[in-house]
């Protein structure tokens, strides 16, 4: 019988790296399930239910050999799964087995090529001579007796090494980043070949496993789900209700600070399309009167957090037999909140705050997902492609996106300039690349122009577009200029009081996603 896909597991015991998420999602693309945790973990928490079939040590900043610097449990070694330490992780392994870490004589960073010295399952057949990315300051000048250093570099004597009986490995490379051109099939080997997994992690078998989940957590209760039209909670929506088909009302709030036509989608193409009980609350009356006069972007997050956890609350006490509230939580959000260390930089509004006041118990199908395994569930699941692909949307909406004080009149022409742009993008086959584009109205900024043979005196439209992974960091998109071009134009022409259009190109950081 085949194991089921989450009976096997991999745990990557995170030591700060800048690129342990990138292990992760390297090791799902093999179809295996892992998990990041804290460095710290015993070996009795990981040998638990005997579900971990292999152990990654992750990069990280510390130097091994100096005092207080971060350490595995030694008994993690003698729990008989194969452990691959990668950067630190390597140098821990070295210090483990009786190895020596040294300062390197000078920093390797960057491009690297690596000279293959010996037998490796996780090199053997790739080439004598790879392309790999580095990044350290220390290095192992000696592996531990007992290891075979299976390559080279010129800075590097031990850029890997393996001691097969033991199945340990240790790799000074980034295997991870794609400037490691072998890297991901370094991982595949390591996962399936020496681990021994199966492969068999999909969209489907978590779709099958989270309903089973969900049922048997839930029994006849009856959950509800906020939705916004994001695919992150219309996906938890298809979900539960795939579980307990209408055990689930789903409250879907209109705050008035929508982008055009998105209260529609929600009901038409998502609601009606997959048959789900969907209640819509039109209250946007109530969030931008209580609006009125506020400028400071934090300040309008924290009313517009208030109102939707009052509406939310209102719209949940008329429904009956609701224990469960399911929350489209993703899994950056439950590494970050692990760490906790982050300035604040924008309080990002969600209704994390409503389980405490409401006594609803939460559920979260989606928490081991990254976005782009929840876009592949979702299409999986049947979700509308304007949904899958939806490009992210901030909770308070376009109130972070009229730079200033928030009216109906400011919010109608952003959302004709933002729809001008999202069309255009579309219409060149860009929309899907964009991690995310809008429009931003500069409402406390007017410029001059000549319109026909008249002065204008109007506000000026920011667009944004960006790529990213996560939105932890932004490149700004290279639309090309005649893309822009139309859209300004279309701007300029169709949308009153905007007589001038910007291009943003600022990454983040510096700056963020949003304006505000
Ligand atoms: P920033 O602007 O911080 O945005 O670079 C990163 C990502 O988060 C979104 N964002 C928000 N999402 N509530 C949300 O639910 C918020 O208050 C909020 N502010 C920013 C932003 O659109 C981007 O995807």
């Amino acid at each position: 019988m085949q194991p089921n896909p989450t009976d096997e597991r991999i745990l990557i015991l995170d030591f700060g790296g800048q690129y342990t998420r990138l292990i992760a999602r390297r090791i799902r693309e093999c179809r295996v399930y892992c998990e990041i945790v804290p460095p710290d973990v015993r070996a009795a928490t990981i040998a638990g239910d005997g579900s971990v079939r292999g152990i990654v040590l992750s990069g990280g900043p510390n130097s091994a050999y100096e005092p207080g610097a971060l350490d595995v449990d030694p008994a993690v070694f003698d729990i008989g799964v194969p452990v691959l330490g990668i950067c630190y992780g390597h140098q821990l392994i070295a210090k483990r087995f009786g190895g020596l870490v040294r300062p390197a004589a000078s920093r390797e960073y960057g491009r690297a090529e690596l000279v293959v010295t010996g037998a490796d399952p996780l090199l053997d057949g790739l080439g004598s001579r790879l392309q790999c990315w580095m990044s350290h300051g220390d290095s192992v000048v000696q592996a531990p007796e007992g290891f075979v250093v299976s390559a080279t570099t010129v800075s590097t004597p031990v850029a890997a090494m393996v001691d097969v009986s033991r199945r340990v490995h240790g790799v000074q490379f980034h295997p991870e980043v794609a400037h490691t051109p072998f890297g991901t099939e370094l991982l595949r080997r390591f996962v399936i070949e020496v681990c021994g997994c199966h492969g068999l992690w999909t969209s489907q078998s978590y779709i099958t496993e989270a309903v089973e989940a969900i049922r048997e957590r839930v029994g006849r209760a009856g959950v509800v789900c906020g939705v916004s039209g994001g695919v992150d909670s219309c996906t938890v929506a298809a979900l539960v209700h795939k579980a307990i088909s209408d055990q689930l009302t789903c409250i879907f709030v209109d705050h008035g600070l929508l982008r055009s036509g998105e209260a529609e989608q929600v009901r038409r193409d998502f609601a009606d399309a997959l048959g789900l009980r969907l209640v819509c609350v039109d209250a946007a009356d109530r969030f931008i009167d209580a609006l009125a006069g506020v400028t400071d972007p934090e300040q309008k997050r924290r009313i517009i957090g208030e109102q939707f956890v009052r509406v939310f609350e209102e719209t949940a006490e008329n429904l009956h037999g609701v224990e469960y509230l399911a929350q489209g939580t993703l899994y950056p959000d439950v590494i970050e909140s692990g760490t906790g260390a982050a300035a604040k930089i924008k309080t990002h509004h969600n209704v994390g705050g409503l389980p405490d006041r409401m006594r609803l118990k939460v559920i979260e199908p989606i928490r081991y997902l990254f976005k782009d395994e929840v876009r592949a569930v979702a299409a999986e699941l049947g979700l509308p492609e304007s949904i899958v692909w939806r490009h992210p949307f901030p909770g308070p909406g376009l109130a972070v996106r009229v730079m200033g004080e928030v009216t109906r009149e400011r919010l109608a022409a952003l959302r004709a300039a933002d729809a001008i742009f999202i069309e255009e993008l579309r219409r060149a086959g860009l929309y899907r690349e964009i991690w995310q584009a809008f429009a931003a109205l500069l409402a406390g900024v007017r410029s001059v122009g000549v319109m026909g043979d008249g002065r204008t005196y109007s506000h000026p439209v920011v667009l944004r577009a960006v790529t990213s992974d996560d939105a932890m960091t932004a490149h700004w998109s290279h639309i090309p200029y005649d893309v822009l071009e139309r859209v300004s134009n279309r701007i300029v022409n169709e949308v009153p009081g905007v007589n001038r259009v910007v291009y943003d190109i600022s990454t983040k950081p510096p700056a963020t996603i949003e304006w505000e």
